[in-house]
């Protein structure tokens, strides 16, 4: 037990750190908080905080310090290492009064023993794990520490270690917290967007003509051309990025669900609605909702949408009363909205409305030039951890990749780069890795492909026939080397 002088300060000191532990949530502040109570609480004139570090020479490193100069407790450090290890190997606290004659400082004759009159070592524990020390030491007392301190600075020793590892877990979410927030910024900004093709450019240049307005913008382009992409990007870097992007997927759900999902409903409506639920038009109030394969929407719910456009105003299912909701509205389709438009399917008053400014993305067929930036920073991607030995591609990959004709456009090349990177065994994705259907072998009687691409299969054939030969394959098609070229050029290079 504490002697009778120290139990008051004890019990402070204690509650003193108890306090720390929610205030102090900086690790290097919370060791000096704690030295300092330790200190005052024991009338100790100097001391300082060590942790266990793998990467010191010594196996720690002073952490806080108090009342030394910088050569003093180099010296001391220096001095009490085989203390400090006995701490930390045995997890018990070590009480010294002759510094001078104790064999575990090696019978220095240092003056900065001679000076010591007592010395206690504590270990920080957190469960069975020694994690530190807290060294304390007086020049004017001998045995200032005794025995009949140690449950209290065990105490103290308990608290500070918990403390301790809540202040670095804070500091690590805080750390994780900002990487997924800059992350999070990475992905929603133009940034992730790869591509220059002058295809590209012009989407860009659409989008960031758009930023800034309400404009309901639609976005078409075939699967994986990154559709979904561009509407988060036009909603991030907006001026409504601080409020809700809401992607609705319309074309899964039924009719009924999806018009709940949409505008909410009331206690009652329907079997199942158990309690009033809002809409994600007012989840998204003030930000951006994202209508995702749109022209899959009944004419029911096209008419409601409808009224969202022109009036700004939502009914829940069940409901009388309308509510006002503030949102733009971005909309993407597989389907060109104009041809359903002309065989009926959708309204075309709602197109209009949908469509004030429109995007294309295009197929990744038709902007190859871009495939080598977006493999690597695919690669850059999904290349890490044990794979991050991955340094790029051979060139032979870059040709199949250039060669292929991406049907699932961008999504089946990031599919593919990210197997690739799990099949590689060197640290250049070879093109055997990419496990592309082999040119050489597609079938240019396929139903549906177009006429360049049957004459390009056609080509790659007799070119693979002909051992790549370009003069023999010229010959075999009938055709000049200089179209050959040409065509190999744009299939592999640019746009085509
Ligand atoms: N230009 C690009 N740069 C980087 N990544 C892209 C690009 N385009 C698409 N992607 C990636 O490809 C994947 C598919 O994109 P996204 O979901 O936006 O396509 P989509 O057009 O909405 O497809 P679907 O019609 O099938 O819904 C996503 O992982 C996306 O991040
Ligand atoms: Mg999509």
């Amino acid at each position: 037990m504490p002697t009778t002088d120290t139990r008051p300060n004890a019990l402070d000191a204690l509650s003193d750190i108890a306090f720390t532990i929610n205030s102090i949530q900086e690790p290097k502040a919370l060791l000096a908080k704690v030295l300092e109570i330790a200190m005052d609480a024991l009338d100790a004139e100097r001391g300082f905080v060590l942790l266990s570090d793998e990467e010191a020479a010594d196996g720690f490193t002073v952490r806080a310090q108090r009342n030394f100069t910088d050569e003093q407790l180099d010296n001391l450090v220096q001095l009490s290492t085989s203390v400090v290890y006995e701490v930390l190997r045995e997890g018990e606290p070590v009480l010294i009064y002759e510094a001078l004659e104790d064999d575990r400082f090696g019978g220095s004759e240092s003056i900065v023993l001679q000076q010591i009159q007592s010395i206690a070592c504590v270990p920080l524990r957190l469960k069975d794990r020694q994690i530190g020390a807290i060294y304390l030491d007086s020049l004017t007392k001998r045995g200032r520490f005794t025995r009949d301190h140690l449950p209290f600075i065990d105490a103290v020793a308990n608290q500070a270690a918990i403390a301790l590892e809540n202040a670095q877990l804070y500091q690590s979410l805080r750390e994780e917290n900002r990487q997924l927030r800059t992350e999070m910024q990475r992905l929603h900004g133009f940034d992730e967007i790869i591509g220059d093709s002058a295809a590209m450019q012009e989407v860009f240049d659409i989008m960031s003509r758009v930023l800034d307005s309400d404009v309901t913008v639609l976005i078409e382009g075939e699967s994986g051309t990154g559709k979904e992409l561009v509407a988060r990007a036009i909603h991030y870097n907006g001026h409504r990025k601080d409020d809700p992007f809401v992607a609705i997927f319309c074309g899964s759900l039924s009719d009924e669900l999806l018009e709940s999902e949409l505008f909410g409903h009331k206690k009652g409506a329907f079997t199942g609605a158990t309690a009033d639920k809002k809409g994600l038009f007012e989840t998204a109030d003030g930000g951006t909702v994202f209508l995702d394969e749109v022209g899959d929407l009944s004419s029911r719910l096209q008419t409601s949408l409808l009224r969202v456009l022109q009036e700004g105003e939502i009914k829940r299912v069940g409901e009388t009363q309308v509510r006002r909701v503030d949102v733009r509205i971005l909309s993407a389709t597989n389907t060109p909205l104009q041809e359903l438009v002309e065989e009926g399917s959708f309204r075309e008053d709602l197109y209009y409305r949908l469509n004030t400014i429109s995007v294309t993305m295009p197929p990744l067929r038709h902007r190859r030039s871009d495939i080598p930036m977006l493999a690597n920073h695919f690669l850059d991607k999904y290349a890490t951890g044990r794979r991050s030995h991955i340094r790029g591609f051979e060139p032979d990959a870059i040709k199949a990749l250039k060669r292929h004709r991406w049907p699932g456009n961008v999504r089946e090349l990031e599919n593919t780069i990210e197997r690739a990177a799990i099949m590689a065994g060197g640290d250049l994705i070879a093109a055997e890795d990419l496990r592309l259907p082999d040119q050489s072998s597609l079938d240019p009687f396929e139903p549906g492909i177009t006429l360049k691409e049957a004459e390009r299969r056609i080509v790659l054939r007799t070119l693979d026939d002909c051992d790549d030969n370009i003069s023999e394959t010229a010959r075999v098609l009938d055709v000049s080397r200089r179209w050959l070229h040409y065509r190999l050029k744009e299939w592999e290079g640019t746009d085509a």
